[in-house]
């Protein structure tokens, strides 16, 4: 009888996703933080400071207002324009408010996009390094992640010619492309946006555009695939840009034909989008101005480590083009970047994650150090891998 109770509350082979590594980090750092040690913490991917002053001050409003219900599923009509209006006000795109739909963080319209997209079974590419979720959803609803590497070569993104090779081999379906992209916080041309769309659709490969991390670009201006293809899926969140992490709201630009299918899957899932969250995202576009300088200040975060880092002895990093990360090349030091994240935490007390959260094939090489916080953080982990790797 107990065997037969064990069985039945086995965990389903499709719930066994890997950990998110980072999450460990930060444990481990917390523990140390317990022992009284100072740790700088780059490891977390997320803006040190809160939503801006404008949502707060909204949502207290609201709060005196009562009435907090469920929402329509697709989002608070208002919202859904503000943030049309948005890609109209910064990126001079028209965007139909009536394809927007507002998300429990951008976490869930992945979810919402590759069921809406996606059949069990069907193959769908994400780039290596990347975004673990992307392939642990993907598995988790029982897709194929097909890993397509990228290199120097190709600055790091995905282009055409690999997606192609891959769809030679077997078709696939689908393929998630990010830029600015996690851990490597590299960009794509709007060019290299352009031509990677036009080869995936005329293939008849749907794509997913990660935006989470637009706004936050310092080498060019991000592309929104908004502009460029009335076909692709764009995928966006108030967790970066806008701080608001813990708000868990996000939202999507659906194609026309997908908005149905969009709408009744939130339905079923998440009846709505908290409401809450939802009144503080629309006022959090009036905090423009202090948006703006919070990204500014990672703009000399990202100088402060330029220029530090190399001659603290990490000279090797990918194109620093935007979001908030820098993704360092370790190999000189170590072919195990779990280990040196973990000395490098122990002994220089910075903690960072390891590239093998991110890439299961090269990831033991690599590091990627988050810049959202403090200059003095940066100036202080700069200092103190300097003093560990010369030591
Ligand atoms: C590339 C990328 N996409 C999506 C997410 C998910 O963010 P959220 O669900 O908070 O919008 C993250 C979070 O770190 C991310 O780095």
């Amino acid at each position: 009888m107990l065997e037969r109770a064990k069985a039945l509350l086995q965990p389903s082979a499709r719930s066994g996703v890997p950990p998110f590594m980072v999450m460990d980090v930060m444990a481990a750092a917390e523990r140390l933080e317990a022992q009284g040690r100072t740790i700088v913490h780059m490891e977390v991917g997320q803006p040190a400071a809160g939503a801006p002053a404008s949502a707060i001050a909204a949502v207290r409003l609201a709060l005196g207002n009562g009435a907090h219900g469920y929402t329509a599923a697709l989002g608070i009509a208002s919202l859904r324009r503000r943030i049309a209006q948005s890609y109209a006000q910064w990126h001079g795109i028209e965007v139909d408010p009536e394809r927007v739909v507002v998300t429990t963080g951008s976490s869930a319209a992945f979810m919402l996009a590759f069921l809406a997209l996606f059949e069990a079974g069907d193959r769908v590419a994400v780039a290596v390094p990347g975004y673990p979720p992307y392939r642990h959803i993907l598995s988790a609803l029982g897709c194929e992640p097909v890993l397509i590497e990228t290199n120097a070569t190709t600055r790091w993104a995905l282009t055409g010619d690999l997606l192609l090779a891959q769809h030679r081999v077997r078709p696939l379906k689908g393929v998630v492309v990010g830029s600015p992209a996690n851990p490597t916080g590299t960009m794509m041309t709007a060019t290299a946006l352009r031509e990677f769309i036009q080869s995936a659709e005329d293939a008849g490969i749907a794509v997913i555009s990660d935006e989470i991390y637009h706004e936050l670009d310092y080498a060019f201006r991000a592309q929104s695939a908004a502009a460029l293809s009335a076909n692709t899926t764009v995928v966006n969140s108030f967790s970066k840009y806008f701080c608001m992490t813990g708000w868990r709201i996000g939202w999507m630009v659906v194609p026309p034909s997908l908005l149905r299918a969009v709408e009744r899957l939130q339905q079923n899932l998440a009846i709505s989008v908290p409401t809450l969250s939802q009144i503080a995202a629309q006022a959090a576009f009036d905090g423009r101005d202090e948006l703006e300088n919070i990204k500014h200040g990672y703009e000399e975060n990202r100088r402060i480590l330029l220029d530090g880092l190399p001659r603290a002895g990490l000279d090797s990093f990918l194109p620093v083009d935007g979001a908030f990360y820098l993704y360092v090349d370790t190999s000189r030091f170590s072919d195990d970047s779990f280990d040196f994240a973990k000395r490098m935490l122990e002994q220089a007390g910075v903690a960072a994650t390891p590239g093998v959260d991110f890439d299961p094939i090269h990831g033991r090489n690599f590091l990627r150090l988050c810049y959202a916080g403090s200059h003095d953080d940066m100036r202080e982990a700069v200092k103190r891998i300097g003093a560990w790797l010369k030591g």
